[in-house]
């Protein structure tokens, strides 16, 4: 297959600079077999070249999600590799890293490649994360050198924490070696009790049990230890508190090999949205109150915060009509993440559009080491072509995800992938 696609905005990085470097050209690109071979002003259309008018449009390299409950095998009723890779290309996504939390969980070199073995027939790339223990019961490491051998990206027990702190010792030591993070679900079990939303003032209000901030944050601040004792890599998924952003700040400062991400909605929404008791606001950690969602937004600017992750986590309308004591946490992400960012962040002028590339792009890329990620000739043609100007309402009936449990329906938003072009292929196309 052959693409030329013309009269982008074309987003290019000079590649030794993390937060400048960045050029805006208007101009063509084209994409022959699953790598990009020309940019330029005057690229004239080769015999069977599909043409995609770009005018007017941004093009860019494709958004990449460290964090992605894919719920295949064992919750096919929620998400699929195949309906979760759609949602995610009709959100710009061109790479995304599957959580280990499944039915059964990823804990071994045979289940890894089942799921790399059924992602290959995917519209976008799939790397999956492995279990740290095995079952994700927190008692006994999983093995690592076979899931890094079946090529996991990195090991969390995402969904659950490793309590001992012991056991997380143990996997820093023994994932130091094949150079992979640990991918930290920070929360202390005993602070979070039976919580379910942010402790506070709302939760007060609404009379509904609290989960304060500190059961993430203390967990935060063991795992840095850890990870500077052990001289190995740790990655804080979905932090939300302002606590959490100064310890992992201070870490970075000192040269521990620390990294993050934030969720979009952790960037967007507060505890006040949970007094519509929607269960789709019910996610962990909780939605935080006001002066977290700043601090969040001034690490996610400074690059304290590495990169956005959706942290899309399918739900059954079962499993969330019901009471808000009851649902089950978690929201899907994939479908908005970008046009929620980009009108929430990008057009007040609180974030500029590269940085948030970076965040989304970029960062996440460097992180899961794609190296020839970027519009270069040579590179991988993972491309998503975005109009700014587009507005659209939030439709989750209209979603391409199995589940529909977003709290952003009605939303009206700018900023909408119109076709997304993964490994050369046209993953999604606005029209479909
Ligand atoms: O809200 C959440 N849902 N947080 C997690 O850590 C896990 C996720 C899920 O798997 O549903």
């Amino acid at each position: 297959m052959s693409i030329l696609i013309k009269n982008g905005k074309l987003l290019l990085k000079d590649n030794d600079s993390r937060t400048d470097g960045y050029r805006w050209t208007v101009g063509n690109l084209r994409i022959e077999g699953p790598r990009i071979v020309a940019l330029g002003p005057n690229l004239e259309p080769q015999p069977h070249d599909i043409i995609i008018d770009a005018t007017g449009k941004m093009v860019a390299p494709g958004l990449v999600d460290t964090h992605v409950h894919l719920r295949e095998p064992g919750r096919e009723d929620e998400e699929t590799i195949a309906t979760g890779t759609k949602a995610a290309a009709a959100g710009g996504y061109t790479t995304i890293a599957c959580m280990p939390n499944t039915t059964p969980p990823l804990d071994s070199g045979a289940a890894v490649s089942a799921v790399l073995q059924r992602a290959e027939s995917a519209c976008i790339r799939v790397i999956p994360v492995g279990c740290i223990t095995k079952g994700r019961h927190g008692k006994e490491l999983a093995e690592i050198g076979e899931l890094v051998e079946a090529g996991v990206w990195g090991i969390t027990d995402d969904g659950n924490p490793v309590v001992d702190g012991e056991i997380m010792r143990r996997a820093l030591e023994y994932s130091r070696p094949f150079n992979i993070p640990v991918i930290s679900h920070a929360e202390e079990p005993r602070l979070t009790g039976k919580g379910v939303m942010h402790e506070g003032l709302m939760s007060t209000i609404l009379g509904l049990p609290g989960i304060p901030p500190e059961a993430e944050s203390v967990m935060v601040a063991r795992d840095v230890l850890l990870a500077k004792a052990t001289k190995s890599r740790v990655h804080f998924a979905h932090v939300s508190t302002k606590e959490s952003i100064e310890i992992i700040a201070t870490a970075k400062s000192r040269g521990i090999r620390v990294t993050c991400e934030v969720t979009p909605h952790h960037l967007v929404l507060t505890d006040a949205a949970v007094r519509s008791y929607d269960t789709n606001t019910k996610v962990n950690p909780p939605l935080r109150s006001q002066d977290h969602l700043e601090a969040l937004r001034v690490a996610i600017a400074k690059g304290i915060i590495d990169c956005v992750a959706t942290d899309h986590a399918p739900h059954t309308w079962e499993e969330k009509d019901c009471d808000y004591l009851q649902a089950e946490f978690g929201l899907i992400g994939l479908e908005t993440a970008l046009s929620l960012l980009f009108t929430h962040l990008v057009r007040p002028g609180i974030l500029d559009l590269a940085t948030l590339w970076e965040r989304m792009s970029f960062g996440p890329a460097q992180l899961l080491g794609l190296a020839d990620h970027g519009l270069a000739v040579g590179n991988r043609a993972d491309i998503v072509i975005v109009d700014l100007e587009l507005e659209k309402e939030v439709d989750p009936t209209k979603g391409w995800s199995r589940s529909r449990n977003t709290p952003f329906a009605g939303e009206r938003l700018f900023g909408w992938p119109v076709a997304t072009i993964a490994g050369g292929k046209i993953a999604f196309r606005e029209a479909e």
